[in-house]
């Protein structure tokens, strides 16, 4: 039986729906009829994807396994690289699918909540076999730098250990960026879901080292058998269209950041957070009165139509991701809504 997965569940249930929403980390999403035309029934729409995927992140067409978003990718990912009683390394604060998929198939996962090398080498036991972690970080937007990266994924590699490197929303930070390069025995997974605001398409890919090409590729076509070829054809055309998603998403987020600044600066006695980079999508507050704010969330959804991602799903009840995707109107309503909800 499949573990419960409370924060799905909880966005499932509420993001999209609520009037002013400041939960969703993603960006607006394009309609298709904007985004282009591409035939719905080509089969052979999955290798062009894969080239796409392959001449962008510079890596081989055929280490790209394409999957069903990047929800299909962890799953992958860790099917193709865990047995039952293994243990798998996950970082904290993080997105829910990091423990939730390992625990699913029968491993143990570990925990750890500073991203010092040392701590996650001390963190590892004999069976640990992936250390698994989002880079963006989910929720904080903090981003790791290729150096320390890199050196992660050596000590890791000296011990026969993987990196499983979730990078949803690195396309914004760095575009066509990803780890998959800095070591052997790094995976990287992403989709043009969250910072191209393609979510529709769920076209999600998983990039392998060559050693686990086979292995990822039993797992694809067991999981997925023959996933709809429209995935690929909207996939390779937002790839196409990369450079100008790019440019929609500047165009879509220019100015919420300074109305996120000075939001966070007016409320800086009760909270707190450690800003992310510009290109962020959202932030991880701390209320410091401390307390869940759990039932004050879902009272402002029910009076006030404002949600925020609640902090206990990613291990911290007195804090909160904070949004800024939703339309500039919207967030400046929102954060009004949003100071009566938690009575600032
Ligand atoms: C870190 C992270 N990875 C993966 C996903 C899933 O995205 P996709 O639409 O690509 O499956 C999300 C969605 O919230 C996410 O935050």
């Amino acid at each position: 039986v499949l573990p419960r997965l409370s924060y799905l569940e909880f966005a499932v249930r509420w993001y999209g729906s609520v009037r002013f929403d400041l939960a969703t980390s993603g960006l607006s999403p394009i309609s298709a009829a904007e985004l282009g035309q591409a035939p719905v029934d080509d089969y052979g729409a999955r290798e062009p994807f894969k080239r796409r995927v392959a001449a962008r992140y510079g890596v081989a067409p055929r280490t790209v396994i394409p999957c069903l978003g990047t929800s299909g990718a962890l799953y992958v990912a860790f099917a193709s690289l865990l047995e039952p009683g293994a243990r798998v390394l996950v970082e904290s604060p993080s997105y829910e699918p990091l423990w939730r998929i390992p625990e699913a198939l029968g491993a143990a996962v570990d925990r750890f909540s500073t991203l010092d090398i040392d701590a996650v080498v001390s963190a590892l036991t004999p069976e640990t076999r992936v250390v698994a972690i989002t880079n963006p970080n989910n929720p904080t937007g903090s981003v790791m730098e290729d150096a320390a990266l890199t050196e992660l994924a050596a000590a890791l590699n000296e011990r026969g250990v993987w990196l499983l490197v979730d990078e949803a929303y690195l396309e914004l930070a760095r575009p066509a960026h990803t780890a998959r390069h800095l070591g052997q025995r790094v995976l990287a997974c992403a989709s043009t879901t969250k910072c191209w605001g393609v979510p529709w398409a769920r076209a999600g890919f998983l990039l392998v080292p060559p050693e686990l090409e086979e292995a990822a590729g039993r797992v694809e076509q067991l999981v997925f058998g023959s996933a709809p070829p429209a995935c690929w054809a909207y996939g390779a055309l937002a790839f196409e269209r990369a450079t100008e998603l790019g440019e929609r998403a500047k165009a879509l987020q220019a100015g919420k950041r300074a109305v996120i600044d000075a939001f966070m600066k007016q409320h800086e006695e009760t909270l707190s957070w450690v800003p992310p980079p510009e290109t962020s999508l959202y932030g991880w507050v701390r209320d410091s009165r401390g307390g869940s704010l759990r039932e004050r969330i879902e009272r402002g959804i029910a009076e006030r139509g404002v949600i925020v991602a609640p902090g206990e799903f990613f291990g911290d009840p007195s804090a909160f991701r904070l949004s800024w995707s939703t339309h500039p109107e919207a967030l400046r309503e929102g954060l009004k809504q949003l100071e009566a909800v938690l009575k600032l």
